[in-house]
């Protein structure tokens, strides 16, 4: 059992490392959280810092949610449920990181990273959709909920088991509440696009 513990306690404090707050002031000295969007993620270091730095934090989170997975695996034994549960405290560290005052990210990234280690074929069908809404769209936020709100379809259908099915229910939850304000602006029509210079 403290393995299984040490695993979940692990991915959290690892999830909690936010990439953008830490580039974004080695970069360019500011707190992302004041500029843009005031997210602290990858689309939001995009519109402040630029494509390097914005793609970086974005391979960098997803990172994070394949390291944690992979912690569940190698101290979870056969117990299906730590993968799985290491990889949603990979998420809720990004979302709510002790290391910078719990105010983090809305996730993205980093559940792509636990998904496509869990799931691959979910991950990747709901990746596609995802990049060709962003692409028609150029709403990242759109992109994000679609992603998170079909892997949970995608899994069902591919016959995943219980942990699985259960963990992308959370997360499409996390995604869903931590994009509440996207979500009004999306039917506002006043979201931010990608490539539009300054976000609200
Ligand atoms: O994953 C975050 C993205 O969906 C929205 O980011 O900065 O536009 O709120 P942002």
């Amino acid at each position: 059992m403290a393995y299984e513990v040490i695993a979940v306690v692990l991915s959290y404090l690892l999830g909690s490392v936010s990439f953008s707050i830490v580039i974004a002031k080695w970069v360019k000295g500011i707190d992302i959280r004041q500029h843009g969007s005031g997210n602290a993620g990858a689309t939001n270091t995009l519109r402040v810092l630029g494509k390097g730095p914005g793609i970086l934090v974005f391979l960098l989170d997803i990172a994070k949610g394949v390291a944690a997975v992979w912690i569940g695996h190698a101290l979870g034994g056969d117990n299906d449920w730590i993968p799985v549960l290491s990889g949603l405290a990979a998420i809720i560290g990004h979302n709510w990181p002790i290391w910078f005052k719990f105010k983090g990210g809305k996730g993205i990234a980093t559940t792509v990273g636990v998904i496509a280690t869990l799931a691959f074929v979910p991950a990747l069908c709901a990746g596609i959709i995802a990049i060709l809404s962003i692409v028609v769209t150029r709403y990242v936020s759109l992109g994000s909920l679609l992603f998170a709100g079909i892997t949970p379809l995608l899994i069902a259908s591919f016959y995943y088991s219980l942990p699985l099915f259960t963990a992308s229910i959370v997360l499409c939850v996390f995604a869903f509440v931590r994009h509440r304000t996207n979500i009004v602006k999306l039917f506002q029509g006043t979201e931010n696009k990608l490539g539009a210079k300054k976000g609200a």
